[in-house]
C-alpha cells in the first residue's frame, strides 16, 4: 500500500518481537489457572492473535465490542457496549487486550464492568499507549510501546475503517478529524 499521508512508526518485524515478549511475560506471570484474554473489537484482534499464539500456556479467547469513537478521529464520548462476552469470566485470571489507551475512557469504562463479574484478577494488555492524552485514570500493565500524541493505523487500527491490514503501525498526516 502506497500512501503519501503514511509515515511508518513501527515496522512489522519490530511490533512481531514485541508482542512476543509480552506473550512470554504474560504467560510467566499466569502459570497456573484459567487465563481470559479479553479481544477488544475491532482494533485489537491483529493484536490479540499474534499475542495469544505467543503465549505458552492454554488460554480462553472471548471478544467484547466496545465503541467510543465516531467515524472520525474524535472520540464521542460515550462508551457503548456493541457485544459482550460469551463466556464467563468469575473466578478466572483476566487480561483485557486491547490496541491503543488514548484518552483512558474505554478502558477505565471497562474496568468498572468488568470488575463487578468478579473474575479472579483483572489486568490489561495494550499495544499502544499515549499517556499525554490521558483525561482517566487507567493502570495498564502490559504496554507494547508508548508513542507520542499523533493518529496511527495499521496492525487493527483504522481511520474510518480504512488502514487496519497494514502490517506495520504508521502515522496518518493531513487529515482532518
Ligand atoms: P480511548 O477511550 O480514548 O482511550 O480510546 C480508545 C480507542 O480509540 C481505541 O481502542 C481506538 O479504537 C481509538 N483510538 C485512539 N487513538 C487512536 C489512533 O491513534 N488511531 C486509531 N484509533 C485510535
Ligand atoms: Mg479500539
Amino acid at each position: 500500500m502506497t500512501d503519501p499521508r503514511l509515515r511508518v512508526l513501527l515496522p512489522a518485524d519490530q511490533i512481531q518481537a514485541r508482542v512476543r515478549e509480552l506473550g512470554e511475560m504474560i504467560s510467566a506471570d499466569y502459570p497456573e489457572g484459567n487465563l481470559h484474554l479479553i479481544c477488544i473489537l475491532k482494533g485489537a484482534c491483529f493484536f490479540l492473535t499474534d499475542l495469544a499464539r505467543a503465549m505458552k500456556r492454554d488460554v480462553f479467547v472471548d471478544f467484547m465490542g466496545i465503541s467510543t469513537y465516531g467515524k472520525g478521529k474524535t472520540s464521542s464520548g460515550e462508551v457503548k457496549v456493541t457485544k459482550d462476552l460469551d463466556i464467563s469470566v468469575e473466578g478466572a485470571d483476566v487480561v483485557i487486550v486491547e490496541d491503543i489507551v488514548d484518552s483512558g475512557v474505554t478502558l477505565n469504562y471497562l474496568m468498572h464492568v468488568l470488575q463487578q463479574r468478579k473474575p479472579r484478577s483483572l489486568q490489561i494488555a495494550a499495544l499502544l499507549d499515549k499517556p499525554e492524552r490521558r483525561l482517566r485514570p487507567v493502570e495498564v500493565k502490559y504496554v507494547g510501546f508508548r508513542i507520542p500524541d499523533e493518529f496511527v493505523v495499521g496492525y487493527g487500527l483504522d481511520y474510518s475503517e480504512k488502514y487496519r491490514n497494514l502490517d506495520g503501525i504508521c502515522v496518518l498526516d493531513n487529515t482532518s478529524a
